[in-house]
């Protein structure tokens, strides 16, 4: 078992499988983003290595996130392996899901269990806009795509943009209404390369709220006030899914977060939001044993964060979002 020194047990690992993505979303990276060349990332055989050492630290959970985890080469492939690890319980993906209407079933059947797709608005026209040139058809399909592939039950993730998409957040919330999803609105967080963007256009939990129960009703606490994940979660009278909110900004979970990072190029980042890392992958190549790297992961998670420091203005400006995962 993974312990930080408060206490936290440490089980649920996210991997960025690369910082690449085929959109640009304007809140995640500038459009002339530059990626980072394959050989600094973590290969396969790396990846798995580091995945089955996790596990035998009492990692159980994990979540394939990016950039964009379905651009990855061989992906089908690192899901079966990773669902093949002994000790993984969980094997989840967040995903834009514009690759999803080729890959949902291949995933689905190397062992992936369930996916979070992100979608901002059912408008078309601000789709595009929001992602700088996706459509919102293929990720409509690729939702499609994910729940006829059992990878159940679905959760769409949205951020809100003051200008961009906060009057859409009353459609995605009435998705829920009819279909038996998890809609999740998400606080924008600020990081470096959108920061201007980020820390203006901003919109709270409690304004999103307020857009949806004026137009659809009361929102009813669901899951018996319980935190699922890190989303609180709520239901519009008669509907068959939820409505989530994950208020990283105005009302932080840090105190029950049981999460640690690996990015795409192999550090282990101990809070999304704070920018200490310990390097994996530099020591791996260099012929560090497993018990050494064993070690380092040991250590970096006993010194985890409490929490971040977005209130006291601490903005993490060493990555930009996709080289984390979201
Ligand atoms: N704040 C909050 N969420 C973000 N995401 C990307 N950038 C930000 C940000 N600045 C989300 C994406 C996706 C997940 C990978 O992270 O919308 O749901
Ligand atoms: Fe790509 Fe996700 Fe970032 Fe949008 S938020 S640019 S889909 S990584």
């Amino acid at each position: 078992m993974a312990l930080d020194r408060y206490g936290r047990d440490i089980h649920y690992l996210r991997i960025s499988l690369t910082d690449h993505c085929n959109l640009r979303c304007v809140y995640c990276m500038p459009e002339d983003m530059t990626f980072q060349p394959n050989a600094e990332l973590m290969q396969d055989d790396e990846l798995i290595l580091l995945v089955r050492l996790f596990a035998s630290l009492g990692f159980d959970k994990i979540r394939l996130t990016g950039g964009e985890p379905t651009v990855r080469g061989h992906i089908v492939d690192i899901v079966r392996e990773i669902a093949l690890t002994p000790g993984i319980r969980s094997l989840s993906m967040t995903t834009n899901g514009v690759l999803l209407p080729k890959l949902a079933q291949p995933l689905a059947q190397a062992g992936l269990k369930r996916v979070n797709i992100s979608i901002d608005t059912l408008n078309p026209e601000k789709f595009r806009r929001l992602t700088r040139w996706g459509s919102l058809e293929d990720v409509w399909q690729g939702i499609l795509a994910a729940e006829e592939a059992g990878l159940t039950p679905i959760k769409l993730n949205a951020v809100v943009v003051r200008g961009y998409n906060e009057r859409d957040v009353i459609d995605l919330a009435r998705l829920t209404i009819e279909r038996p999803w998890q809609v999740r609105f998400i606080e924008m967080m600020p990081f470096a390369g959108a920061t201007d963007l980020q820390l203006n256009q901003a919109v709270t939990t409690e304004q999103i709220m307020e857009h949806i129960e004026a137009e659809l009703g009361p929102l009813h606490t669901a899951n018996g006030g319980e935190l699922d994940g890190e989303a609180r979660v709520f239901q519009l009278d008669g509907s068959l899914g939820t409505v989530g909110f994950i208020s990283t900004v105005t009302q932080p979970f840090c105190a029950s977060c049981t999460r640690a990072r690996l990015t795409a190029d192999g550090r282990l980042r101990l809070c999304l939001l704070r920018e200490g890392e310990v390097d994996l992958l530099t020591p791996l190549r260099g012929g560090a044993s497993l018990s050494d790297l064993r070690q380092l992961i040991l250590d970096g998670i006993w010194y985890k964060p409490w929490g971040h420091g977005l209130a006291e203005g601490l903005i993490p400006l060493n990555r930009v979002m996709n080289q984390i995962g979201g």
